[in-house]
């Protein structure tokens, strides 16, 4: 499929103004990031902010540099590590994952979706956020920000959760087959730094030209909630 070009001027706009984040960085800044790092930090930020995950990473990644380390180290150490992150299930999934990448898959990462989809606590989303930022596949991951920033360019009027397969297809058509865990992460930033759930920078956004919402002033109306 051949990307509109919404696609290249949100690509662009990342090229310019991506956040610094530390699983951002690192000796592979320039090639393809370590599977380990991205696999730690998508757990990390699962349940807990950009901000809180940013040193506790680093010191994961200092403590257990490879995922035979941490698979070697007793589940206590991990969970004591993990403390104050919050759902220690995400902390026993990880040592858990840990064990089983090391012994099962020689401590190499599957690179694809399903192949990661069937690891402990990998799920749908750190599956595809997983094999589109350390693989380069053509995954297409959906978290809340990215919900968010499709549902206002197309003013998707059905209701979260019940929306999730419309944006998926929204995706597939925009979903570029080059760079596709930069433009995962360029929807992600632009979600938190632009297009917010109240107030949105509008004004500073590389695609509002071709966003329905900012078109017609209802930006805020999206995404559309089931009533509870
Ligand atoms: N939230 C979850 N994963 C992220 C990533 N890779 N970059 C920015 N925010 C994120």
């Amino acid at each position: 499929p051949i990307a509109p070009p919404l696609s290249g001027e949100l690509l662009a706009w990342y090229d310019r103004h991506a956040r610094d984040l530390p699983w951002r960085v690192g000796p592979n800044a320039r090639g393809r990031p370590d599977p380990y790092a991205v696999w730690l930090s998508e757990i990390m930020l699962q349940q807990t902010t950009v901000a809180t995950v940013g040193p506790r990473y680093a010191e994961f990644l200092t403590r257990w540099p490879d995922v035979n380390a941490m698979a070697a180290a007793p589940q206590e150490d991990i969970l004591g590590q993990w403390a104050g992150l919050g759902y220690y299930a995400r902390a026993r999934n990880l040592h858990k994952c840990a064990v089983v990448v090391a012994n099962d898959h020689g401590g190499v990462f599957p690179d694809n979706e399903d192949g990661l989809r069937a690891l402990p606590g990998i799920g749908d989303y750190t599956a595809a956020a997983i094999a589109a930022i350390a693989f380069d596949q053509r995954a297409i991951v959906i978290d809340g920000n990215v919900e968010r920033v499709v549902s206002r360019l197309y003013e998707i009027e059905t209701p979260l959760p019940a929306a999730k397969s419309e944006i998926r297809e929204r995706l597939e058509k925009i979903w570029p087959d080059k760079r596709s865990g930069d433009f995962a992460q360029s929807l992600m930033d632009l979600g938190a730094s632009i297009c917010r759930p109240k107030a949105p920078s509008c004004l500073l956004c590389p695609i509002s030209k071709h966003c329905a919402a900012q078109k017609a002033g209802t930006q805020e109306n999206f995404p559309v909630k089931a009533a509870k």
